[in-house]
């Protein structure tokens, strides 16, 4: 039986699981064995790998996490552990290599095609920031988690009448603050692609203020402020009351939602599908709700996946200046 070879890489997304057992099942479908290899491209080095059959992923497909577990692996960026990655993927007979990840991983997945590994890359990660797709999967469960609890959070700062900065995750990419912000009716949202300095969160929060909204939420995209820092400033320049929350890994747990379950699955069938027809070297993804296939070497290269017209539109809904 030729082998078809998988791996969950990078930060975990719910709805990882639910793609690896469509792989799963699908390879046994098309008359492939499947193996897995645990911890992603380190596994690949350590040559720690199992077969995985159907019966093992017969209760993961609503499971947030991975099975088989996630991980970045900083010795993969060194070629002498590439090459021995590639000598373990060949003593197995791969056939093909399927790698469900993020941006980082499909450099990963670019490097083996380099070295003669097909493979076909899958984008899963909360961030959706891979370019060659419109959805990752593990993006929408992440908005949902966030928005759900940003709801939350302003009901209580709305009833103590405090400012609140709340942080998202997404340390290069603000997709998973500004959908979340336009969703939970936040009033700013601060990302890496439009950085706000504090004289202009200042402004924003004046100007809330001013419009007597009494706890204007403010919510940002990771690493780009001490929020904690910041809420004590705020508090005490504004003389207002103001708290900070970093929503933090609750974003990333938790059961898929119906969207990336979806997902999960048709890109999990498309990748057999390819694979099966000889077709390697592919990133899947999603453009206007039809899978499309974009070359790993043109996926990598790709700009920035950001939503700029909601960021517009978003800046546009709330700034009380141009309210008449
Ligand atoms: O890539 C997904 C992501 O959750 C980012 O949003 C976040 O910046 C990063 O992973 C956190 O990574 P780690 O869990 O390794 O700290």
């Amino acid at each position: 039986m030729e082998k078809i070879a998988v791996i969950t890489s990078g930060g975990d997304a719910p709805g990882m699981n639910a793609c690896l057992k469509s792989v799963v099942e699908m390879s046994y479908n098309y008359g492939y064995e499947c193996v897995a290899f645990r911890r992603a491209y380190k596994g690949i080095i350590d040559n720690d790998y199992f077969t995985i059959t159907k019966d093992d992923v017969k209760n993961i497909f609503n499971l947030g996490g991975s099975m088989i577990y996630s991980a970045r692996c900083e010795q993969f960026l060194d070629i002498e552990y590439k090459k021995i990655a590639v000598q373990n993927l060949n003593k197995l007979g791969v056939k093909a290599l399927v790698v469900i990840g993020g941006n980082g991983s499909y450099l990963g997945a670019k490097s083996l095609v380099d070295l003669g590994v097909n493979v076909i890359a899958i984008p899963a990660t909360i961030d959706n920031d891979v370019h060659s797709t419109s959805d990752s999967i593990g993006f929408d469960s992440a908005v949902n988690n966030a928005t759900n609890m940003i709801d939350n959070i302003r009901q209580t700062m709305q009833a103590n009448e405090r400012i609140c900065l709340i942080e998202c995750m997404g340390r290069h990419g603000g997709n998973i603050a500004l959908y979340s912000a336009m969703a939970s009716e936040a009033d700013i949202v601060a990302v890496p692609e439009d950085p706000l300095d504090k004289a202009h969160i200042y402004r924003f929060i004046q100007d809330q203020l001013n419009y007597g909204n009494r706890s204007p939420t403010i919510v940002v995209a990771e690493k780009q402020y001490d929020i904690f820092q910041l809420s004590r400033e705020i508090q005490r320049d504004f003389n207002h009351e103001c708290r900070a929350v970093a929503l933090g890994y609750m974003q990333r747990g938790g059961s898929p939602t119906v969207k990336d379950r979806m997902l999960a699955i048709r890109y999990g069938v498309s990748a057999i599908e390819l694979i099966d027809k000889n077709k390697f070297n592919f990133a899947i993804g999603l453009r206007d709700d039809k899978i499309i296939a974009t070359p790993i070497d043109k996926a990598v290269k790709m700009h920035s996946n950001f939503r700029q017209d909601l960021y517009d539109s978003f800046k546009l809904l709330n700034n009380p200046r141009n309210k008449k």
